[in-house]
């Protein structure tokens, strides 16, 4: 009985009130779990909304201290950290862009407005951001600046310490691949791998690349238009140009097929 008023309950109030999890783990072994909203010493802080082009200020905790705070000092030794978001993204980012620039989980706007964002990047797709998201003090970084939305994942529910290779095996390029594809492949855990997984490794929001198996039916140029500019190629999609203020976009696209055609045609 009440499992099932506590169900009613859930799908009765509005998203944007339930009090949710936020897991901290380590090598996929849960380590501490925190109620968010998580009121006690939140601050906030105002950053350059990437999904919309203006500044908003936001009310959550600078991310190193509640890493701290959750695991201790340890994961300061890792490799990256693995953002799993309730709608199926993934980011996986090296522990050293922590130590570069901060970063902070935020759960609301200091405004009181609701905690969504009008996706520009996303066809003006309206997304809730509950229960936490990830945002950069983005200001005055040039280089956060100029890679937009990259790094900024929104519906974050569980945060992992991770080694890349030991959890995504499959992604890796081939032995002896050469550097272009060595590249790309850094390019593609960047832009890519958030919503699209190769063979079941990476994020879930869209179709896996073997089943799509885009080298087979798009020529190069017809994949690289798609990349830089989905839209002129399906209006109505939902895939996002990779990062369009950054100078050497078209470059990352080229290099970003060089390792699909290597990884793709891997057995
Ligand atoms: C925010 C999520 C997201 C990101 C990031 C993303 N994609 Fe996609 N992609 C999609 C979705 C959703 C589709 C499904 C097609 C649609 O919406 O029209 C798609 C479709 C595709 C297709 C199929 C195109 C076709 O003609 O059927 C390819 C190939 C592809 N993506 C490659 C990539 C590559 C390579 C990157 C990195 C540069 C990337 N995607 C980044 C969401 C994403």
């Amino acid at each position: 009985m009440i499992r099932v008023l506590a169900l009613l309950i859930v799908f009765t109030i509005p998203s944007a009130v339930i009090a949710a999890q936020l897991e901290f783990k380590m090598k996929g072994n849960l380590r501490q779990s925190i109620a968010i909203p998580s009121e006690k010493n939140s601050r906030s802080v105002i950053i350059l909304e990437p999904h919309m082009d203006q500044l908003v200020a936001y009310v959550g905790k600078p991310f190193n201290e509640m890493m701290d705070n959750a695991l201790g000092q340890d994961w300061r030794k890792g490799e990256e950290i693995l953002f799993t978001c309730l709608d199926g993204y993934q980011s996986s980012i090296p522990v050293k862009k922590f130590q570069r620039f901060k970063a902070w989980i935020v759960w609301n706007r200091k405004d009181g407005k609701p905690f969504e964002i009008t996706n520009k990047l996303q066809n003006n797709e309206k997304v809730s951001l509950h229960p936490t998201y990830l945002v950069w003090e983005n200001q005055k970084e040039k280089e956060l600046l100029e890679g937009g939305a990259n790094d900024f994942p929104y519906q974050v529910a569980s945060i992992d310490v991770i080694s890349f290779k030991d959890r995504f095996p499959k992604l890796a390029p081939p032995a002896g691949s050469n550097q272009k594809v060595q590249e790309g492949f850094l390019h593609f855990r960047k832009y890519c791998m958030n919503c699209h997984a190769i063979d079941g490794e990476g994020g879930q929001k869209a179709p896996d690349l073997k089943l799509l198996n885009p080298m087979v039916r798009l020529t190069k140029s017809e994949l690289r238009q798609w990349l830089l500019s989905p839209q002129t190629v399906r209006p109505q999609t939902l895939m996002p140009p990779i990062a369009p203020k950054l100078p050497s976009r078209e470059k990352v696209a080229d290099l970003v097929i060089e390792y699909l055609e290597s990884v793709l045609a891997k057995k």
